[in-house]
């Protein structure tokens, strides 16, 4: 309700309302989101920036509110337009001399076709019991506890659980160990997590996929697998997850709000403690970056500081799963700086990159995140390997480069889950032949 309406509102339900303050404030409840957000006619433009001029008209738009970033690398951005601003941002960038071709033509036709209905019919056929995930839709989060909960009654020789925490909605945040030689003396570990930006759902079925060949597929995978200990969290960011399913496709943050006049959702990948804030994040709550209001402020990004700090030394390589661009980051990313082990860190890098191209045939480029993308700090690949000083951290962007974005068809879930097994297994190939 606008506030002039509201006031004049206010007046008149007076004598059936307690007081005019309250009243007003009510207002306040009015600002949630009650009804799915929808993206009619709203579209995704790639435009050229190769020059600080053009960059600079973009940064503009932003700050102007007539755009969202999706993507951005050292050529190119992609930005999200609404239709109600779509004129006046591709006249800005036509008289700007700004070339940019329409990538996404309507984001709600996209969102419509993304996730086909769940067939229960076809659950049974297949046989399948005590959970209903399969790699051929998007699930929701309770889906995914259910298979989590279902692997660790089933198979609780290889598989375990632990709580590590709690998101700010309350949702426990689990681990999933699993070590398939429970003999095996060795003890190195692999950290891999996805779905720390909520509606980057791609992130979220691949771990899912890895877990699910660890398990099923277990006596098949390369040896080298059975040695390691991967502790693995699906969804890090479980109640931003379940708001881009329920009601914003297209939210990134987590949903904590500090403090009443405060926006909703930190970036969790901008709230870790290694340079905090220095680059690429927000102070400003309502920003899609914003860094939250200390370092380490968020209970997911806590949790995992938490558990990884009780024992950093056996951590070998951190994995953290995001969408999209088709990149394997390794840092820093605070600023263009590389660490001193970097020929290492790359040479694997490019390890994991060939070994998904042998997997699905499809490009990833390797190197350093504040380069090839843009210095950002704060993220948790970072902190990993700032902090935590585990030698192999990596941001690994999956599918696609830029046909669908965050909206990929669900057809690509398998494919995309088997590359990033073959980035995960080559991984676990150099950490376990290391000293
Ligand atoms: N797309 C990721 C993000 O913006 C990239 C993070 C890369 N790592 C970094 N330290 N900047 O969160
Ligand atoms: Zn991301």
């Amino acid at each position: 309700m606008e506030g002039c309406f509201r006031v004049l509102y206010c007046v008149f339900t007076l004598l059936a309302i307690s007081t005019f303050t309250e009243c007003l404030e009510n207002n306040d409840e009015h600002q949630d989101v009650e009804e799915k957000i929808t993206y009619n006619g709203d579209q995704v433009l790639r435009v050229e920036t190769v020059n600080s001029k053009q960059r600079k008209k973009i940064k503009e738009l932003e700050n102007q509110g007539l755009i969202e970033k999706w993507f951005t690398n050292s050529t190119s951005v992609d930005i999200m337009v609404k239709k109600v601003n779509s004129e006046t941002v591709k006249n800005t960038l036509n008289n700007g001399s700004l070339s940019f071709n329409i990538f996404i033509d309507d984001i709600q036709r996209a969102i419509n076709n993304e996730n086909p209905p769940i067939n229960e019919d076809e659950l049974e056929l297949s046989g399948r019991q005590g959970h209903n995930l399969t790699f051929e839709r998007y699930h929701k989060v309770d889906d995914i506890y259910k298979y989590i909960d279902h692997l660790s009654q089933e198979y609780p020789d290889i598989v375990e659980v632990e709580t590590i925490g709690k998101s700010h909605e309350n949702v426990p945040l689990r681990v999933i160990r699993i070590k398939l030689d429970r003999n095996s003396t060795d003890t190195k570990a692999i950290w891999i997590d996805g779905g720390i930006h909520a509606r980057e759902w791609i992130a979220v079925s691949s771990v899912l996929y890895l877990i699910n060949e660890l398990v099923y597929n277990r006596d098949s995978l390369e040896s080298h697998m059975n040695n390691i200990e991967f502790h693995i969290i699906p969804i890090l960011n479980p109640d931003g997850y379940k708001h881009s399913h329920e009601k914003e496709r297209l939210w990134r943050k987590n949903r904590n709000k500090p403090s009443a006049n405060s926006c909703v959702g930190a970036d969790l990948n901008r709230n870790w403690d290694y340079h905090w804030g220095e680059t690429g994040a927000s102070k400003y709550s309502c920003a899609e970056i914003y860094r939250g209001v200390k370092a380490s402020s968020e209970r997911e990004t806590q949790a995992v500081v938490k558990y990884i700090m009780k024992n950093p030394n056996k951590f070998k390589g951190f994995l953290t799963f995001h969408s999209y661009g088709q990149y394997i980051l390794y840092p820093w990313g605070y600023a263009k700086r590389v660490p001193s082990d970097h020929t290492e860190v790359h040479r694997v890098g490019q390890v994991m990159a060939t070994a998904i191209k042998k997997a699905t045939s499809n490009e990833y480029t390797v190197g350093n995140s504040a380069t090839l993308l843009y210095p950002a700090a704060g993220a948790s690949d970072d902190w990993a390997k700032g902090v935590a000083k585990i030698k192999y951290s990596y941001t690994v962007e999956l599918k696609d480069t830029g046909k669908y974005g965050f909206i990929l068809p669900p057809t690509e879930i398998l494919s995309t889950g088997k590359e990033a097994y073959a980035a995960v297994s080559a991984l676990a190939n150099e950490i376990s032949s290391e000293k």
